[in-house]
């Protein structure tokens, strides 16, 4: 059987077991994934309170670069100004209502209404109005220019947050950036990015993320290159983690594999291991691994100064409440993002957004094209597949006047830990923090 051992200090992502907080057995109700009174007591509370990821700052690198982005029933519209800044707006013009932008990005160096051309500057001033004149109310500038919303940035992201009043980014995130900065996000280049229209609350979609006990199920093939028993759950205030072993195997195989299997093999080959060296050893593997990408780190082309051993082999996985999960690994990191649907609790967007750390001397690719599709139009991969094939099903079991709410397994309990952060908005706990 494989050992696993774990960091037990680092000076950079901190490794250590967090306490374990009390979060108690209770059944969690059905009705916070099919209300829709709780899902508008979450767009009130919570949804309209915390900070979320808009866009990646690379996609609005230059003056005048724009993309709009929907959560719940709001469109809005974020820009790259003049001075460098990035701003977020309501995307509504004030005359009649219309959408300023209605395209998902583009660049113009004023933001230009498309139904009477009323036009606003990259700060959001209403600087043009045809026929001012006959407004005989007036066009007072200071009531009819694009609303603001705060904005912040952290990790090569552009964060905004509706409450006029909220915190700091930097006070929300909390540990994260301690524990993430290693990593250097901002640095990454994005390679992939895609929204699906999937038939299910965006908690069910956040739960399937954020546990491993279905790993064993619908995901049998990872058995032979992760372990997903010797898992360490991390709760802290609002945001979660696991440490999952990566290029190992699964104890819940119930023995000891003699030959390295073909999958670890072809992600041994890719670094240039050759899985013949671990013949009857394979639970050696992972080690040696973050051995050789320590000792030849300069071959590879990365930087792994920041990082302590384990990060070399293993997922370390992060749920920023309430709305983003991410796979982080030594050099990529998986996001994905869970959206609202605007109306109905039974639906949701799913944003999926990969990440590459680019190897010394090698090209940075474009920015991917940007595609939106329903379930089933494309394949997000073998185990995106396999997680999204019983999120539909799930919801409509959740429907179901036989099913009462989430039975809750310890393994699970990042889920609960969710619930915890996201009753503390519904019930007020976080109502005066700025
Ligand atoms: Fe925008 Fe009329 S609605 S200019």
């Amino acid at each position: 059987m494989v050992a696993i051992t774990r960091v037990k200090e680092s000076i950079h992502t901190p490794a250590e077991k967090a306490p374990e907080p009390d979060l108690g057995n209770e059944i969690i109700p059905k009705e916070r994934y099919i209300s829709k009174e709780f899902m508008q007591l979450e767009w009130d509370r919570m949804w309209s309170k915390v900070w979320l990821v808009g866009c990646r700052e690379q996609e609005i690198a230059e003056v005048g670069d724009y993309i709009t982005t929907d959560i719940g029933k709001e469109s809005l519209l974020i820009v790259r100004g003049e001075d460098g800044k990035a701003r977020t707006f309501y995307n509504v013009c004030n005359h009649r209502g219309n959408q300023v932008k209605f395209d998902q990005c583009g660049n113009s160096r004023t933001l230009q209404c498309a139904y009477h051309f009323w036009e606003y500057d990259l700060t959001g001033r209403l600087v043009n109005v045809p026929d001012e004149e006959d407004f005989h109310q007036g066009c007072p500038k200071d009531q009819l220019s694009l609303k603001a919303i705060k904005t912040e940035t952290w990790g090569g992201f552009v964060w905004f947050n509706l409450n006029p009043d909220a915190e700091p980014l930097a006070d929300y995130l909390g540990m994260i950036p301690k524990h993430l900065d290693p990593y250097h996000f901002e640095n990454m280049a994005m390679v992939m990015n895609v929204t699906v229209n999937w038939d299910c609350n965006w908690k069910t979609a956040v739960d399937a993320f954020n546990e491993v006990y279905h790993v064993q199920c619908i995901h049998p093939e990872l058995s032979y290159t992760i372990d997903d028993v010797d898992v360490q759950i991390d709760l802290y205030e609002r945001h979660n983690r696991y440490l999952v072993p990566f290029k190992t195997y699964s104890p819940r195989l119930g023995e000891d594999l003699d030959e390295v299997p073909e999958a670890l093999a072809e992600e041994l080959a890719a670094i240039g291991m050759n899985a013949d060296d671990f013949k009857g050893r394979v639970g050696e593997v992972r080690r040696a691994v973050q051995l050789y990408k320590r000792e030849n780190a300069d071959k590879l082309g990365y930087d792994y100064s920041e990082f302590n051993d384990d990060q070399l082999s293993d997922d370390y996985h992060y749920m920023i409440f309430p709305n983003i999960t991410m796979n982080v690994m030594a050099e990529s990191m998986m996001m994905f993002r869970q959206r609202p649907h605007e109306s109905d609790p039974n639906k949701m967007y799913y944003d999926v957004q990969m990440f590459m750390t680019i190897p010394k001397g090698k090209p940075v690719p474009p920015l991917p094209d940007y595609e939106h599709v329903n379930h089933g139009e494309r394949s997000l991969g073998l185990v995106l597949d396999q997680d999204s094939v019983n999120l539909p099903h799930v919801q409509k079991g959740m429907n179901s006047d036989a099913y009462k709410g989430l039975w809750i397994s310890s393994q699970e309990r990042r889920i609960r830990h969710m619930h915890k952060t996201l009753m503390d908005y519904v019930n007020g706990v976080y109502a005066n923090d700025a």
